[in-house]
């Protein structure tokens, strides 16, 4: 009967220890700013190219909001401001723009948070369409291929 239990307890156990795992996965370490050049690879959609304009782009136009490295700079970016508004969030794959596909990211990037009481401006005519994908890259190429993989099922670059 003792075996019994202890091997329900371990099979009942498996499961949701592999569930636990399966959810730490979903935390990217972005404290190891090392990764980044690593999971840069051809499985991606861009190339080294387009992340180092997006670099420059993205530090131009994008930094003082959401941090160089797209790591944010709000303590927490789900805590609304004072006016109702959210901050800037992170980029770099601990908040959820990895939700959008590269069409909805763009859509955001063209006409900012105005229509829904955001503070994000709006780049639709600031920007050429290369420089909005290389921002893209930019803060894509520091996701873990988790985040990449989850955002490809997603709609990815649809
Ligand atoms: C003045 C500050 C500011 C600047 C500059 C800015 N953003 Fe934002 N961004 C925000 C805020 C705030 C939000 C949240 C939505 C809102 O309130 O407008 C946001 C949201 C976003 C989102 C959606 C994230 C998500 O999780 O869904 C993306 C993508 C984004 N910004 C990309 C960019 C890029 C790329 C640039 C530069 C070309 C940029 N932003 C420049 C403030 C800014």
């Amino acid at each position: 009967m003792k075996l019994f239990q202890s091997i329900k307890f371990y099979l009942t156990s498996i499961p949701l220890l592999m569930l636990v795992i399966a959810c730490s996965d979903l935390e990217p370490d972005i404290t190891e700013t090392s990764k980044v050049e690593l999971i840069q690879s051809s499985a991606r959609w861009y190339s080294r190219d387009q992340v180092a304009q997006g670099g420059l782009v993205f530090a131009a136009n994008c930094a003082i909001c959401h941090g160089s490295n797209a790591e944010g700079i709000a303590e927490d970016w789900k805590q609304r401001l004072d006016d109702g508004s959210f901050p800037p969030p992170p980029l770099n794959g601990s908040a959820h723009a990895w939700h959008h596909p590269n069409s909805m990211l763009i859509q955001v990037i063209d006409n900012g948070g105005a229509a829904f009481g955001g503070k994000m401006p709006a780049f639709k005519d600031v920007l050429e369409e290369a420089e909005k994908l290389a921002a893209i890259a930019y803060f894509q190429n520091y996701w873990t291929d988790e985040i990449y993989d989850q955002w490809e099922q997603m709609g990815g670059t649809n």
